[in-house]
Formats: C-alpha cells, structure tokens, sequence
C-alpha cells in the first residue's frame, strides 16, 4: 500500500525536539506569571471576515495565504493565519475591558499560512503571542519589548537584534501614503506586477517586497519616520527612553512596515543572522485601532508574536540536553526476575522516580547497552540469584561505582533508591 505523507508545508514534531519545546513553553509561562500575564485559549478556526477585516484585505496573508473553506453550513471559515484578531474577537466578545483596566493575554499555538516552504518557513507555524489591551503609554510597549528581550536571553539567544519604527496614526499614514505613491508614480517600470498593483491598494507594503528591483527602488524612498506628527513621535521617543533605561539595545529601522495592516505607531522586529532569508524571530506592534475596527470600543493595544520552530533552531544545546533521563534502568534476566522488574519499576514510578527496564528477555550486555542509550542515572541489575540472595548490584552509570541493594522488600528498595538520589542532589547542590 501507498504511505501517506503529512501535508507539505506541516511538520511533524518528534520526540527529542518536543522536550526543546517544552523547556521554551515552561521559561515562557514563567515569564509571563512574572509580568501577570494570563492565558486565553482560542479558535483554530475563525470567521474569514475577522482576518480580513483585522488584518486588512490587501495583505499578502489575506490575499493569498489564507486557508479558507466554505463549510457545510455554507458559512465561509478560515484556519486562523495569526492569534491577534482572534485575542481581539474574544476581548470584545466576552466584554473583557470590563475586567480591568489592562488586559494582559497569552495564547501559545499553531497558526496556519499558506506560504512557499522553506528553511525556517512552514505552513503550520506555532507561535507564542502576547497583547496587552488597554492602554497607550509608551512604558507598555517598552515593558512588552523588555519582556521579550528577556525572555529570549534566558532560553539561551544571544545572536539577536531588536529593530523598531513608529508606523504613525493614520493621520500620519495616509499622508505618508500620498508621499510614497508621488516618489514610485514613473517608476512602476522598475516594480514587480504585484507593487504594480500594491502602488493602488496599499502602497506601504512595496517596503516589505523581497523582489531586488523592488528593494532597489524603494531604498532611496522617504520612510515614514520623516513624516509622523508630533504625539507620534513623542511616543516613539518615550518608548526608545524607556527601553535606554533597562539597556535594552535596539536599532530603528525606518524601512520596517510589517506585514499585517493594523499596526499604528510601534512596530518591531527580533532579527538573528542565524536563520538565512527568513530572519525574524518575533514580530509585534501597536495596534490603536484594532478593537474599534472589529466593533468594539475605541481601546488600543500592543503586543508581539514569537516564532516557536524559528526559536526552537537557534537554541543551542543538544536536543538530548533537555530530556529527563530515567533515573534508573532495570536490566532483568528470566521470567522470575522481570516480574520483580516490572513490579519494581511500575512502583518506582508511582512514587516519582522515572524507571524504565526491558521486556524483551535479551542478555544482559544488550540491556546495558539500552540503559546507556536512554542515558539512565543508574541500573540494577537483577537474575535468579540476586533474587535467591536478596541483593543486587546497582550500578552508577556517570561514575562506574558499583554498590548493592537490599532486594529485602520492595518499598526497602524504593526507600534506599530515593535517599540516594537525595543525597546525590544534595551534593550536587
Ligand atoms: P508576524 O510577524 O506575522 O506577526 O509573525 C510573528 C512571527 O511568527 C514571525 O516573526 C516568525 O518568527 C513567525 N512566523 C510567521 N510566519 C511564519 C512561517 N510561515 N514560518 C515560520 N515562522 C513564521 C504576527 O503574527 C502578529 N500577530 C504579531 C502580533 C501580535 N502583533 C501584535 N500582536
């Protein structure tokens, strides 16, 4: 029969990554519990008009990327492409401003876009986002910014930059808007078919075309920052001294305009050298209008995503470095003895101790050679005799010290076993 292979474009997570991911979602809870962030679970599935509606018709995400479907109800739904309008959907919905003055959320989970495949580019994504809902104080976006940074420095990325820019209000936009069209209108020879078209529906995004006629182009064009007003840019300016005072080092990037179209006043970028084309770790902004566009309230927000597969690449360490190790290893030789095995390990287990032993009869070289390959802290090995004796050798696997165990009662075993990995933690502490 045929194999059937995972759709391209939608990756498989396998043991030996997982716990990587599990050691960046741990650091993250903990970080977030620090800056009383909270966790919102939402929809994989959405509305098509809120991502078209949030995130702006003449996107590249909703224009093209989009996993969209018309359901059996007739009812057209779209595999969310990002978590932000979702968080915002469900603040308005369930009247969540009521609640307090700043929502701080958290939502860790698999976004869907259909983009080419490529290293560091998937078409199910995990992110971990954040928003903060409530407020337009510079020090917000700033806290959010010296979040991140933190966050990223302790799960181990050093070769990292933070970029910003201030998009302006659109007030700002829509003047600048005028400003970019005036520069390209003569040269849409030099654009390509899509910044053609872009130059009528949404001349900013020409900043993001990664087409190198495109980019030449734009290179000698007016940025944005030239052109916000002054409540613009004193936030812009209050958000870099804040992040001066807790010496966070950024640079601004006056070209950035990331891809999604709420954004109003900051935008930022985590870039790494590391990860060839695709350089942006994390991604996030202000977004004033976001609430208001999707029927709620005139509130504003900020927040930013963080790319778990283009984090997970970059964190240094073997893959076997974050894996809990058994404890112990049961090598078993007869039937006699791997009962007691599995009775023992199964009793280990139950009090904490992470056990592991084999079922399959095979010599005892075999299964040493398996307590080396799960890098087991200990083995005991157990045949007819040291069960006939009551006692049997215990091996430490790090420093080849052989002691022995009293077989004498199972919870005996269980209770020497735990006092010796205490004094050993002891120790080491
Ligand atoms: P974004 O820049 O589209 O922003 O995505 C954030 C991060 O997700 C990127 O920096 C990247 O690391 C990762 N990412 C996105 N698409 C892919 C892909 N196809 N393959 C691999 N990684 C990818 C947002 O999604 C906004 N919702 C962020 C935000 C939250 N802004 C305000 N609040």
């Amino acid at each position: 029969m045929e194999k059937i292979t995972a759709v391209r474009g939608f990756k498989d997570i396998l043991p030996g990554e997982t716990e990587k991911w599990r050691f960046v979602e741990n650091k993250a809870r903990e970080i977030f519990a620090d800056f009383g962030i909270r966790e919102i679970k939402i929809p994989i599935l959405e509305k098509t008009e809120l991502f078209a509606r949030g995130i702006g018709e003449t996107t590249d995400i909703v224009e093209k990327e989009m996993y969209t479907f018309r359901d059996r109800g007739n009812e057209y739904l779209t595999l969310r492409p990002e978590a932000t309008a979702s968080v915002i959907r469900a603040y308005i919905e369930h009247n969540m401003h009521l609640n307090e003055q700043l929502s701080r959320l958290f939502t860790i989970g698999p976004m869907f876009r259909r983009e080419r495949p490529q290293k560091g580019r998937f078409r199910q994504v995990h992110q971990i986002n954040v928003e903060f809902i409530g407020g337009n104080d510079p020090r917000i976006d700033a806290e959010l910014m010296i979040m991140l940074v933190t966050f990223l420095s302790s799960v181990g990325l050093t070769n990292v930059r933070l970029e910003i820019n201030s998009l302006g209000c659109p007030a700002c936009r829509s003047s600048f808007r005028g400003t970019v069209i005036d520069f390209l209108r003569g040269k849409e020879e030099c654009l390509c078919p899509d910044c053609r078209r872009r130059l009528d529906t949404n001349p900013l995004r020409i900043f993001d075309c990664k087409v190198e006629s495109c980019q030449e182009t734009i290179s000698s064009a007016p940025v944005i920052l030239d052109f916000i007003c002054d409540t613009c840019r004193n936030h812009f300016e209050n958000t870099k001294r804040y992040l001066t005072m807790f010496d966070i080092s950024f640079s601004v990037n006056p070209r950035m305009v990331r891809g999604l179209d709420y954004y109003t006043q900051t935008a930022f970028e985590v870039i790494t050298e590391s990860l060839g084309a695709q350089n942006a770790v994390a991604g996030g902004g202000r977004y004033d209008g976001l609430v208001k566009d999707l029927g709620g309230e005139d509130i504003p927000g900020v927040g930013f995503a963080i790319g778990f597969e283009r984090l997970v690449s970059m964190i240094p360490g073997d893959d076997d470095d974050f894996i809990d190790h058994p404890h112990i290893f049961i090598a078993a030789l007869g039937e006699e003895a791997t009962d007691y095995a599995f009775t023992l390990s199964n009793r280990f287990r139950l009090t904490g101790i992470r056990a592991e032993m084999d079922f399959t009869g095979k010599s005892l070289k075999s299964q040493m050679k398996r307590s080396n390959k799960v890098n087991a802290r200990y083995t005991l090995i157990i045949g007819t005799k040291e069960l006939e004796e009551r006692q049997a050798p215990l091996r430490n696997m790090r420093t080849g010290e052989q002691q022995s165990l009293s077989l004498e009662t199972i919870d005996g075993v269980i209770h020497e076993f735990t006092n010796l990995l205490s004094a050993e933690t002891i120790t080491a502490g």
